[in-house]
């Protein structure tokens, strides 16, 4: 890991020079094919907060919604929503000291005031395991609880569509299209799950509701979501497939469900998903057909 480190530093030390030059100290930057790419190449993490601000429309919403944020604190709580908030809470992040009881700041009353501040806003979400760990990074690596609820909310309400809404349409949507284009590009690998009657969500569900977040490394992860929150969605199903056609040979070695299982919490260690900067260009590439036609466009 520290040698890669050491290597991905420099490439870091040149992207945050080219992203200076592009934000030129005002802050400010538009949607444009330039600045999809520096994105795909990584966000340094001084300009991460703001750039996924902008990119997702959470600045803007959180600009025409001046106090809104705060007035859903103040506002009647519903208990259910609250006890459901405060079961989780221990359980986020336990190993993370920021998270503890004890900490200053406590990033757990944060957390538990996005959440509680995010059920009221959406009230047709309210509050499903999943989101805890997704807010607890907002607030990682904002360290700004109102823009935490804010990217939550464009994260939840826009790009990922009902994946955590009671029914999970959305998720099992997502599921089942990625099931699919496995059968497409890795056609092998849908042959050997159907063989053993193994359903896509037992495998990947914790992939699209957590984004990635305990599963990959966590530099990987960032990576992931600097694409997510400019690109939507879509990314997840990239990533996927990179993991699984990179590891192709690997999985089909497995002769039975348990097997089949561990192969794929394998394949989410180890160096290729540590190199992140190659893994997202692979990745970023992984649904090119063979004329060199991406699905960009999508
Ligand atoms: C969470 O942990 C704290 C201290 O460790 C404890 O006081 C509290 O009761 C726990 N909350 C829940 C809901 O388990
Ligand atoms: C709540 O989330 C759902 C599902 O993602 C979304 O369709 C809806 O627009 C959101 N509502 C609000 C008020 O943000």
């Amino acid at each position: 890991y520290e040698e890669f480190f050491s290597r991905y530093l420099v490439i870091l030390t040149r992207r945050a020079i080219k992203w200076s030059k592009l934000l030129k100290g005002n802050n400010r930057i538009q949607k444009s094919l330039k600045v999809k790419r520096y994105i795909r190449k990584g966000i340094p993490n001084e300009h991460r907060a703001l750039i996924w601000m902008i990119v997702s429309g959470a600045q803007a919403n959180m600009e025409q919604n001046p106090g809104y944020y705060n007035k859903l604190l103040e506002g009647e709580k519903s208990d259910t929503l609250v006890e459901a908030i405060k079961t989780d809470m221990n359980r986020t992040f336990p190993d993370n000291v920021q998270f503890r009881k004890t900490a200053n700041p406590c990033l757990q009353q944060t957390l538990y005031n996005v959440l509680v501040a995010y059920g009221h806003h959406n009230k047709t979400v309210g509050y499903c395991q999943g989101m805890n760990f997704i807010a607890g990074y907002l607030i990682l690596i904002t360290k700004n609880e109102e823009e935490s609820f804010w990217l939550l909310d464009a994260l939840i309400g826009r790009i990922l569509p009902d994946y955590y809404s009671p029914a999970m349409m959305g998720l099992k949507t997502d599921q089942e299209v990625l099931g699919e284009l496995v059968r497409k590009k890795v056609p092998a690998v849908a042959e050997l799950m159907d063989r053993h009657g193994v359903m896509w969500t037992l495998i990947v569900s914790r992939w699209f509701i957590c984004l990635f977040i305990d599963i990959l490394p966590v530099e990987t992860v960032l990576r992931i979501w600097d694409c997510i929150f400019y690109e939507g969605s879509k990314i997840i199903f990239r990533v996927a497939l990179a993991l699984i056609k990179q590891h192709q040979a690997f999985i089909l070695e497995a002769t039975n469900l348990p097997d089949i299982c561990d192969k794929f919490k394998q394949i989410t260690r180890g160096t290729f998903v540590t190199e992140c900067h190659t893994f997202m260009q692979v990745s970023v590439s992984s649904l090119q057909c063979r004329t060199g036609k991406s699905y960009e466009t999508k």
